[in-house]
């Protein structure tokens, strides 16, 4: 039997016979006691999806907000939920009381990145693949990456250069694949990697289509390069599988995973979770960027003081001609805040979705079984009580730290993102090379905002690049 179905039936079971009874006792809400959030539930089964999908959805969350407080009631996407726009609410969901959640997503994302990928997962399955995604990210791992994100980093900048209009997210998203890749595969051969990045951007397209089996829609493609993927990656472990290959990746430690009972994973638990993380990985730190280039865009005389700070560095690796080392990339203290601020603004990762699995009281509210929870990360990042005109963008503000659980642009607790640091690091790499040699312009205006579903500047923010004559080599 596979591993997972034999974790998750131990899991169920033992759910069942300890927690549920005991959460029955302990968790289960007089009905009497605990009010029925306050909030509009909309329009029957449609319940205020129109509302949200027609509108800005921050316009959507903030007025709800204003109007029934922190906690208020909504039913989007043919489910009823509770949205919990304070601290405290998203880490009794997140943290405290994560037992009494489960991560929800709709069956066809799940289909599409494979049912196996960890973040559809609660319970010792999930345990047992998160350990392995976090040691193949920690900082000991990933400081080895430098040299070669700086190599992806510099050659898409190249190819950028020269004044041809660029759509700067979709630049973006090669550049947060390859990283993914390097983290996922080390070096990979570039006749994989094509082949892995040609079907990926099929699975993209269709991800956010209307999930139909007719043929040669969006999605029934996105369906088919997601049996492709499976076949490449096959042939990848079949390789690393011949030349008894021990990396320390994440596919090594997916290979070379084995239980007590001397059980491995299947090929299928290896696959998705190995698409799950190039999903986890690409859309999110490519809108990050592209909310940074122009963020910095807008403000030249920040641009100015972060050029300093990145020249500096520059002119003691002798004008790059050595790497960057972990210690200076860990040591770039106005370009951080920029990072942290351009997460805190943009704040890409709005919310995210769990479900109670039994009835929950939070704050004398009643939650009940089968609703949708979901902790609003924007309403708290952009909440003046806790960044001060909230609308401003202000790197200083991270010159003190912000209060606890009031930034959480990677989540928090069991599921929070393992990826956390490898995305600021590549972030900060691709910023030291983009300000040390080459200057941008962002095209026409670029105010609006359009969702993709990550909020990105309009158009994906088309902009020229230019390698600056002085520091051509
Ligand atoms: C700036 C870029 C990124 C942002 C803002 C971000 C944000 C997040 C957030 C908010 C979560 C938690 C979602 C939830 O609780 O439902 C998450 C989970 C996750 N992230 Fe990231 N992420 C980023 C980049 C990355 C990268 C580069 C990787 C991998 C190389 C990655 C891998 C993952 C994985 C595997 C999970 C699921 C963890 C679990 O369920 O245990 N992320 N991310």
């Amino acid at each position: 039997m596979e591993i997972a179905s034999v974790l998750i039936s131990v899991c169920l079971l033992l759910s069942s016979l300890l927690s549920y009874p005991f959460l029955k006792k302990m968790k289960r809400v007089p009905k009497q006691r605990a009010k029925l959030t306050p909030g509009s539930m909309g329009w029957p089964y449609v319940g205020e999806t129109l509302q949200l999908y027609t509108q800005d959805p921050n316009v959507f969350f903030a007025t709800k907000q204003k109007r029934y407080g922190e906690v208020f009631k909504s039913h989007i996407l043919g489910c009823p939920c509770v949205m919990l726009a304070s601290p405290e609410g998203a880490r009794f969901v997140l943290v405290t009381h994560a037992h009494l959640f489960k991560p929800t997503y709709p069956k066809s994302k799940e289909k599409m990145i494979g049912p196996s990928a960890l973040f559809f997962h609660q319970g010792e399955y999930h345990n047992l693949i998160r350990k392995l995604v976090q040691s193949s990210l920690s900082p000991d791992k990933i400081r080895k990456l430098i040299p070669s994100i700086e190599s992806v980093a510099t050659s898409a900048l190249e190819s950028w250069s020269g004044g041809h209009i660029i759509n700067t997210f979709h630049e973006m998203k090669k550049f947060s694949f390859d990283v993914g890749c390097l983290s996922i595969f080390g070096h990979l051969d570039s006749n994989y990697r094509e082949m892995l990045n040609d079907n990926y951007q099929i699975l993209d397209k269709g991800y956010n289509s209307f999930p139909t089996k007719i043929p040669r829609t969006a999605y029934h493609r996105a369906l088919l390069a997601r049996k492709r993927l499976n076949q490449i990656l096959g042939e990848i472990i079949c390789e690393r599988k011949e030349k008894k290959l021990l990396e320390k990746d994440f596919l090594g430690h997916l290979l070379n995973f084995k239980n007590e009972k001397g059980e491995i994973l299947t090929e299928d638990q290896i696959a998705d979770n190995i698409i799950g993380v190039l999903f986890a990985a690409q859309d999110t730190t490519a809108s990050v960027l592209t909310w940074i280039l122009k963020y910095l865009h807008d403000d030249q005389k920040l641009l100015e003081a972060l050029k300093g700070e990145q020249m500096a560095i520059y002119e003691a690796n002798e004008r790059g001609k050595k790497p960057l080392t972990w210690a200076q990339a860990r040591n770039m203290p106005l370009t951080y805040r920029v990072v942290l601020e351009s997460l805190r603004m943009a704040s890409i990762i709005s919310f995210t979705f769990r479900e109670a699995i039994v009835d929950v009281e939070y704050n004398g509210h009643l939650i009940p079984k089968g609703w949708k929870v979901l902790p609003l990360f924007r309403n708290i990042h952009h909440n003046p009580a806790f960044f001060l005109d909230p609308h401003i963008f202000d790197p200083s503000r991270f010159e003190v730290a912000p209060k606890p659980n009031t930034f959480m642009p990677f989540g928090n607790g069991v599921h929070a993102c393992p990826g956390n640091e490898i995305a600021k690091l590549e972030i900060l790499v691709l910023i030291h090379h983009l300000v040390t040699k080459f200057r941008w312009e962002v095209v026409g205006s670029q105010n609006g905002i359009q969702y993709g579903p990550f909020p990105v500047p309009q158009q994906g923010l088309p902009a020229r690049f230019w390698k600056e004559s002085t520091n051509l080599k």
